[in-house]
């Protein structure tokens, strides 16, 4: 039985997680209702994996998308070839192309969003009268929510097909610009002129194609001085202590002063978080 199976029937991962984990490792839709069923318990969570497994296509659907785009969590990758798997991933399933966890659902994806952005308005991270950058923003779906609770969002992306599917699912927000970045950089943003950078199961992609200390100088530079970078998932495959430890490195090299170091706020969804705060003394405008 894989980790991620045994997990949820302990209590410690949802159905969705499991499963998306499950596929995401290589294994095959047949396989895995095969062990599923095998592993048969009364559990509440048991029972939860057998409906996924009974829903009609739905773990073919997932496979065929990972396949399609050949997703790949291993192994560095240009940001050049990172756009070409979110281009070949979005057109197969946009949820699913942003969050497999969400199994393709977007009631399951609105559930996970929601749940992100009322954390950030709790936390006070979000506010009203803040410019927001989405760093990876896929398909536009925290932008949709970000849009009518900050002044301004910018939505950036190197994937050009994610781009076209945010541009539908925004239009009609004036405060929203979407933009086409090379990956490697943030040279379309000006010194200073954020409040907030957010990163949803972005920067994942940064390290696995060897920007993410660019990034983080990046970040420093367009933050306004007290602005905060928030990262939702570091890595992937590492472990928390390695997350931090890099989080740790860029705080020194950086001058952030960490808020959050690794915590996991969520209940929908395993995320690691970090916050990391620009000091006030730190202008570059
Ligand atoms: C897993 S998706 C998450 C999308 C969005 N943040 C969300 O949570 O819905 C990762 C996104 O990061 C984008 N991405 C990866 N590397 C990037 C880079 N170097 N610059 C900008 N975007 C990048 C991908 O194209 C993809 O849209």
């Amino acid at each position: 039985m894989s980790d991620a199976i045994a997990a949820c029937l302990a209590g410690a991962l949802s159905a969705d997680l499991a499963i998306a984990r499950c596929l995401l490792q290589g294994e095959s839709a047949a396989t895995l209702r095969a062990r599923i069923a095998q592993a048969r318990t009364d559990s509440a969570a048991w029972h939860a994996l057998d409906r996924l497994c009974a829903e009609a296509g739905l773990l073919e659907r997932l496979q065929h998308m990972i396949a399609a785009a050949s997703v790949d969590h291993a192994g560095p990758r240009d940001p050049a070839a990172v756009a070409a798997m979110f281009d070949r991933a979005v057109a197969v399933s946009p949820e699913a192309s942003v969050a497999l966890y969400s199994l393709g659902d977007p009631d399951r994806l609105a559930t996970a969003t929601q749940e992100v952005i009322a954390w950030l308005r709790s936390a006070r991270w979000l506010r009203p009268d803040m410019d927001v950058l989405d760093l990876g923003c896929g398909i536009g779906r925290l932008i949709a929510e970000l849009a009518s609770q900050a002044r301004s969002v910018t939505g950036l992306d190197v994937s050009a097909r994610m781009i076209a599917e945010a541009t539908r699912r925004c239009a009609g927000w004036t405060n929203v610009r979407l933009l086409v970045g090379s990956g490697h950089d943030l040279a379309e943003l000006a010194n200073a002129s954020q409040d907030l950078v957010l990163a949803v199961d972005s920067v994942p992609y940064l390290v696995q194609a060897g920007v993410a200390d660019l990034h983080a100088a990046e970040i420093a530079r367009v933050l306004r001085p007290n602005g905060v970078w928030v990262i939702l998932n570091l890595a992937y495959g590492w472990p928390r202590e390695a997350e931090i430890a890099t989080a740790t490195a860029w705080c020194e090299r950086f001058h952030f002063v960490p808020r959050l170091l690794g915590d996991a706020p969520f209940r929908h969804w395993d995320a690691s978080g970090f916050v990391l705060q620009k000091p006030d003394w730190m202008d570059f405008s």
